[in-house]
């Protein structure tokens, strides 16, 4: 089975849209959320404009900010803290990557938690990792629901996480934890990796290496989720593949995620999720 993201993800913003349809009409208001995008990365570009799409999509008030790469430190903080205070303004997200002269980690611990939409603060990382209502990061939280599509009671089960990024392979983890499963997180030190995923019933590749996975690593029957956008050369241009070698693991997996069309919806429709949330939350 091939994981239909876009399928999947549409099905989560028509339930969305339906709920804040009603909540303009009996309370008349809706949730805003407002993007933070500097400089002019192009991939970034894209995805800011995909979010902006979706969110007007479903009838979240959505707005992008844009900042030219000169934009200071104290300026971009300044800018958080009044977004902080606008009781109109439910969801933050600050585009990745920042200019190096912005300290990454700080920024995000200016934005108030209840509206990290990214789930990157450290107090949502902190009530994730300790079993509490958060807010989940967009990606791991949408690869946790098509998992759930497909297996309901993932008890027991083990998990191999391949790349420990806080964006995606820790969350993951946490989630699955939660879930019961047995999880292992490996990155580029672990050895025999190979072994470790002829185990598991539910891989999770995040590493950022084309066609890392190969169809002779996976058992028979288990869930792969791909979160790679890897750009390769092809032909005469180029390709986008994800971290798992889509030809040879489809024949083993009993479900997976084609790049592109499989996790990179669905996590837009999570960010939507997380807004509405932030929204009821507030
Ligand atoms: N850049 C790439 N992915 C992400 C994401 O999930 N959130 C933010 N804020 N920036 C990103």
């Amino acid at each position: 089975m091939i994981i239909n993201g876009k399928k999947f993800a549409q099905n989560l913003k028509n339930n969305i849209k339906r709920e804040i349809k009603f909540l303009k009409i009996k309370k008349k208001i809706v949730p805003g959320l407002t993007v933070i995008l500097i400089g002019n990365n192009t991939p970034s570009e894209i995805y800011v404009r995909n979010k902006e799409i979706s969110a007007q999509e479903v009838g979240i008030n959505s707005k992008v900010l844009r900042f030219k790469n000169s934009i200071t430190e104290k300026k971009l903080i300044s800018i958080i803290h009044n977004l902080n205070n606008d009781k109109k303004v439910h969801g933050i997200l600050v585009q990745l990557p920042l200019p190096q002269h912005i300290n990454g980690s700080k920024i995000v611990e200016e934005i108030n938690p209840n509206k990290d939409v990214d789930g990157f603060h450290p107090i949502n990382v902190g009530n994730l990792s300790s079993g509490k209502d958060s807010l989940v990061p967009c990606t791991p939280l949408g690869c946790y629901l098509m998992i759930k599509s497909i297996k309901k009671d993932l008890t027991g089960l083990n998990a191999l996480i391949i790349g420990r990024s806080n964006l995606n392979g820790k969350p993951m983890a946490q989630l699955l934890l939660k879930e019961n499963c047995t999880v292992t997180i490996s990155h580029s030190k672990t050895r025999n990796l190979k072994e470790l995923c002829k185990k598991a019933d539910i891989v999770f590749a995040a590493v950022g290496k084309p066609n890392f996975v190969k169809g002779n690593w996976v058992k028979k029957g288990s869930i792969v989720i791909d979160v790679g956008i890897n750009r390769i050369n092809h032909k005469n241009g180029y390709k986008i593949v994800g971290d798992v070698d889509f030809k040879s693991v489809v024949k083993k997996a009993k479900a997976i995620t084609p790049v592109p069309g499989g996790v990179g919806p669905v996590t837009i429709a999570c960010l939507l999720s997380n807004t509405l949330k932030a929204f009821k939350n507030n």
